[in-house]
């Protein structure tokens, strides 16, 4: 499989170069600057992105590699700090301005190069930068500028080396997506064959060569990931297949029977479904604080889960729904080279497998759902959204009780079919509704009431790590809140979230 380096200098884009290297049909996978040398020359690669950066070059500690790279004959691009670190390695002279060239700017290509094969002469693109080449090595051509910047680009054509300062994988640099298709069809010579239904034929394959006339255990969350993780294990080795899928009671409405119906009637399988809503009732009875009850769930889910487990482990292979964000060692700083895997799950001692399968570890999330939607699973849960492990459990604030997940669960499922009625489904990152556990005074027919408020909490974000409240039209909030009084017993008020994060999270807990 033809396949490209993206080579993580610790830049902020890494992840975005990668998927965008995918958009072209061409397998990217990232790699921090740590590699050895060695290990990159074996691999075959078609051609290297060195990516941004927040250092710089003169600074010995920042992220450097050996300038052997460029003589290995693969192709290499160099992106803003890539691009300086070029110039570095192979004798050119980089230089810092007195001040930075930062945002939108207009770039001018001159010369003759592939790379801007059909870009306008002058286009806009995306800078963000202090450090500058002043004096290219020998060997390189200039082949863009900007106002401030002399080199903007350069080029060696004999040794295909290519380095721009800008970032042409942000949507900002308007013909940015041209200039990387031209690096990976021109430069490179990719074919783009990097297409979902050969990962399917491929995978699936690969996992009956694996798993032979063994058996698999997976853990079913009903979240995208292990879903799909699921429908691919079930193409490949049908019955040897065992999904344990916990249900702690702490689910939308009505998502187990769903996760259930999807699983039992639609993939050949063994589906174990373990309801214990009950027995997480108990463990959480009387705990308030958001932490213990955080803790207790995640305790008990562990324990719940591993039992069950072992109950059904036969020494076989335990699949997970690991995917490729999860995975990726990041060049940022020594000191953490390799980010935790938060979502891989551990594994007790006494438990042992032959092996850990992790089918969707190369994929990007919008592409394990491209690989979901081909596999037949429905588009609710392909297109789900992020759910927080200790489910509604941080969406009820103070202590859990049955009556209080009933609430909150009725009052979440009107929020979701006014969301998907007005189609914004899709358009937020995440949408829900929280159970602060105050009441509040109202007036029912000719009663008073005292009961409970509702709050709805719907956010935009790229990553979760700040997120903005969404400005969903008032007659559509209108909507929801008469539905939600009117249908779904003691709520009296719905309030609307309209905090940032920061200063607020996204879950209430
Ligand atoms: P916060 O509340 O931290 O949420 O702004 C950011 C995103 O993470 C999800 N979230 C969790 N996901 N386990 C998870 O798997 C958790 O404990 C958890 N807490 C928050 C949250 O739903 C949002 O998408």
């Amino acid at each position: 499989m033809e396949k490209i380096l993206v080579l993580d200098f610790g830049g902020q884009y890494n992840q975005l170069i990668a998927r965008r290297v995918r958009d072209n049909h061409v397998f990217a996978e990232i790699l921090p600057y740590t590699t050895p040398l060695e290990q990159i020359k074996n691999a075959n690669y078609k051609g290297i992105i060195f990516t941004g950066g927040p250092n710089s070059v003169f600074d010995p500690a920042s992220p450097h590699y050996t300038k052997e790279i460029l003589d290995i004959g693969v192709p290499i691009l160099g992106i803003c700090y890539g691009c300086q670190l070029t110039a570095w390695m192979a004798g050119g002279e980089v230089k810092t301005a007195p001040s930075s060239e930062y945002g939108k700017i207009t770039f001018k290509h001159m010369g003759e190069s592939v790379l801007f094969q059909d870009v306008p002469e002058l286009s806009d693109v995306w800078m963000s930068h202090t450090d500058y080449i002043a004096t290219p090595p020998t060997g390189y051509e200039i082949i863009g500028k900007t106002l401030d910047c002399p080199v903007a680009a350069m080029q060696n054509k004999e040794k295909k080396i290519y380095a721009v300062q800008f970032h042409p994988e942000v949507t900002h640099s308007a013909f940015g997506a041209q200039m990387l298709a031209n690096f990976l069809y021109h430069i490179c010579g990719c074919k783009g064959e990097w297409v979902m239904d050969s990962f399917i034929e491929t995978k699936v394959a690969e996992l009956r060569e694996t798993i032979g006339d063994k058996q698999v255990i997976l853990g079913l969350s009903g979240g995208v990931d292990s879903s799909v993780a699921a429908g691919l294990l079930s193409r490949a080795v049908g019955k040897q297949l065992t999904c344990v899928f916990v249900d702690t009671g702490l689910m939308r409405k009505n998502e187990g029977d769903e996760v259930e119906k999807t699983f039992t009637t639609l993939f050949d399988m063994n589906f174990v479904r373990v309801n214990c809503g009950e027995h997480f009732m108990q463990a959480l009875k009387g705990v308030s604080d958001p932490e213990a009850k955080r803790h207790i769930i995640g305790t008990e889910f562990f324990k719940v889960f591993w039992d069950e487990i072992r109950a059904h482990a036969t020494k076989g292979y335990f699949a997970q729904g690991t995917i490729y964000p999860d995975c990726i060692e990041s060049g940022k700083g020594d000191a953490d080279v390799i980010k935790t895997h938060h979502n891989r799950v551990k594994t007790p001692e006494d438990v042992e497998f032959l092996g850990i399968l992790e089918p969707l570890c190369d994929l990007f999330k919008d592409e394990v759902r491209a690989v979901g939607e081909k596999l037949g699973i429905p588009k609710e849960l392909v297109w789900r959204q992020p759910f927080p492990g200790p489910g509604l459990g941080v969406r009820i604030i103070g202590e859990i009780t049955a009556e209080k997940v009933k609430i909150l669960q009725d009052a979440d499922y009107v929020l979701r079919d006014e969301m998907a009625k007005n189609g914004y489904e899709k358009e937020l990152a995440q949408f829900f509704c929280v159970l602060p556990g105050v009441s509040t005074v109202g007036v029912m027919g000719d009663h008073r009431t005292y009961d409970h408020l509702i709050a709805i909490r719907a956010v935009t974000t790229d990553d979760f790590m700040t997120a903005d409240w969404a400005k969903i039209p008032y007659d559509i909030l209108a909507q929801v809140s008469n539905r939600i009084t009117n249908e779904c017993a003691h709520i009296n008020r719905v309030v609307y979230d309209i905090t940032t994060k920061p200063p607020a999270t996204v879950e209430w807990e």
